[in-house]
């Protein structure tokens, strides 16, 4: 018989009470030292003061007014934004799925106000995740993802994983747009060479072509710097963003150039929710705490503290871990055993974190996680991969 909750989801046989910072407490009592963060929405980790109390007075206050009127905090979050990043303006969403869908839409719409409705095809990568939406499948185009839900939205092309010449083959007269994660989360935590964000740009710039950056899972922090892109040092013309930036709270947004967002006159896009005074309330309080610079230095040197002790964890169990990769605290760890042992392993030591594609298992802790938690955590996996050296 079907449960009640769709099993869209093969979940673990364990449920939450309560969390505190980097820990969650389990129904029965167990204390899990939680790296996977909600999948990097916990940002600022479980039942953060600052933003319990965002929270709260907000919600004493209002909770829910529509678009139809101005929400001040809001407009707020949205100035805040645009001052710290390439943007010139902003749409709330409520996830990440939602700003994708809006990101396709804008980038349509622009060739279409410019009177080239032809070009309307976006360039996408292979193992890139958008969300769950019947366009975001299509972006993404893995089989796994579309199986079953054709006829998917046409007008997308994806590209090879670093396949230059397939990239340079791909975009054309029909290109409207590039939409690429500068970290692929659900992919494996790849990260895109600086170079090859700016060889995007330049080819962006020479054919006309929208850049859009997906920093959904690597943004607000994640990689030690506010977006990830800014280690690149190039902007892309659109750029959604969802997860961290609630941390907690649903919420997303779509960040973009003048030039792009302004074909979305009244009336092409809307949302009920999108944008609602608790969600910005919390995101305005996330965006003062991320985007301080003083902060942004601690994730950095959190990142390279905890990327060390990780080297020594992936030497010491050749016969389980492969290397590891990723940026900032947006880790991951190659495994030589199925993902999903090592996840079930850690488990049994009282750590959560989260498989990926491309036999990866990810740690996205808090970005304020205490230096004793990250210690414990690496303590906590060093025994996990001891049980699958016992094993194997
Ligand atoms: C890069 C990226 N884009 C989009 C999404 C979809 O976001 P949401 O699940 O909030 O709809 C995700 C979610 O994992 C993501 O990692």
């Amino acid at each position: 018989m079907i449960s009640p909750v769709l099993p869209t989801y093969n979940r673990a046989p364990l449920a939450f009470e309560k969390g505190e910072g980097s820990w969650l407490v389990t129904t029965d009592g167990r204390r899990f030292l939680d790296m996977g963060a909600g999948i990097a929405v916990n940002a600022l980790g479980h039942a953060n003061p600052d933003l319990v109390a965002a929270l709260t007075a907000q919600a004493g206050q209002l909770w829910h007014v529509s678009n139809l009127y101005r929400i001040p905090e809001q407009e707020r979050l949205a100035a805040a934004l645009v001052e710290a990043t390439f943007a010139d303006t902003v749409f709330f969403t409520n996830s990440g799925t939602e700003a994708a869908e809006l990101a396709i839409k804008m980038a349509r719409r622009y060739w279409f106000e410019k009177g080239a409705p032809e070009r309307h095809e976006i360039v996408t990568f292979e193992g890139a995740f958008h969300g769950r939406s019947t366009g975001a499948i299509a972006a993404a185009g893995s089989e796994k993802m579309v199986k079953g839900f054709g006829p998917l939205m046409p007008g997308f092309r994806q590209v090879a994983w670093g396949d230059h010449d397939g990239l340079h083959a791909a975009v054309g007269p029909q290109t409207a747009a590039i939409l690429i994660e500068p970290v692929q989360g659900e992919g494996g935590i790849r990260v895109v060479p600086d170079q090859c964000l700016k060889g995007l740009r330049d080819l962006c710039d020479r054919t006309g072509a929208l850049l859009i950056f997906d920093e959904v899972q690597c943004g607000m922090g994640r990689t030690g710097r506010l977006f990830a892109h800014e280690w690149a040092g190039v902007d892309p013309d659109i750029m959604m963003v969802a997860k961290g930036i609630g941390g907690g709270f649903p919420l997303g947004a779509v960040l973009a150039t003048e030039a792009a967002g302004a074909p979305m006159s009244a009336g092409t896009h809307g949302s009920t929710y999108g944008g609602n005074p608790l969600a910005c309330a919390v995101g305005a309080r996330v965006m003062e705490i991320v985007s301080d610079p003083d902060f942004l230095d601690e994730v950095r040197r959190k990142a390279a503290f905890v990327r060390q002790r990780l080297e020594g964890l992936v030497e010491a169990h050749p016969d389980v871990f492969e290397g590891l990769r990723g940026q900032g605290l947006m880790l991951g760890l190659r495994t030589r055993v199925a993902p999903g042992d090592l996840v079930a392993a850690a488990y049994e030591e009282g750590l959560l974190c989260v498989p990926a594609s491309d036999n990866v298992v990810r740690l996205l802790p808090a970005l304020n996680i205490p230096d004793a938690d990250l210690s414990e955590a690496v303590d906590r996996l060093d025994r996990a991969a001891g049980r699958l050296d016992a094993k194997g």
